[in-house]
């Protein structure tokens, strides 16, 4: 997969995983991540799936309607991306910690719901539910920060609930921050996510 990968500056940090929204690319998280946590390793991913020239990390059949049969091809594919770049960039593969937004959000909550080592833990900007009526595996004390606008048309209230409600009943030890905003990524956001951050790595 198309990706940048940044050695940090302290061993002792997890290695953050960027994963964009639509339209995004490899290069579009990099600010955050810095406002996150300046010192970790960075692994940015370019989704792989084209939709009108915007990448993204799955196919969708409409908006908010995923093709689920590629949306596990490309989790698994990503899950097989982050094996091999550990070995290659020589970091920790046991402890990896998604920073997502929107369609990255999504694909990593889909890591979550499919394997249950493919995450330390994961910050998880606008994410919608990314599958239903599957068995979690077991993911247990997975800290999971989500960022959440009440007034988001496309990751609505509802499914944000209800990703709180099947990662913690899988385990997960789920902080759900609420916004009143719509889709997109705020500031105070942000700093929500960094002293959850600080909390829990
Ligand atoms: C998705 O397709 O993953 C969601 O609709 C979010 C998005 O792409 O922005």
């Amino acid at each position: 997969m198309q990706h940048l990968f940044h050695k940090g500056t302290d061993e002792t940090k997890p290695t953050l995983l960027l994963l964009h929204g639509t339209g995004g690319d490899e290069h579009s998280l990099i600010s955050l991540a810095k406002e996150i946590d300046a010192t970790a390793n960075i692994l940015s991913v370019r989704g792989n799936v084209l939709e009108n020239g915007m990448p993204r990390f799955f196919r969708r059949l409409a908006e908010g309607v995923f093709d689920i049969e590629d949306l596990i091809f490309r989790t698994q594919e990503l899950q097989s991306f982050l094996a091999t770049a550990a070995e290659e960039y020589g970091f920790d593969r046991t402890r990896i910690v998604a920073i997502g937004y929107s369609n990255g959000a999504n694909i990593a909550a889909s890591l979550l719901f499919h394997f249950e080592d493919a995450l330390a833990g994961a910050i998880l900007h606008h994410p919608m539910v990314p599958r239903r009526g599957i068995e979690l595996p077991a993911l247990p004390n997975i800290p999971v920060f989500i960022g959440a606008g009440t007034n988001d048309p496309m990751c609505t209230a509802q499914e944000s609930e209800d990703l709180e409600s099947l990662l913690s009943k899988a385990g997960a030890h789920v902080t759900t921050a609420w916004f009143n905003y719509g889709h997109q990524l705020t500031m105070p956001e942000v700093e929500a996510a960094r002293a959850w951050y600080r909390q829990s790595f």
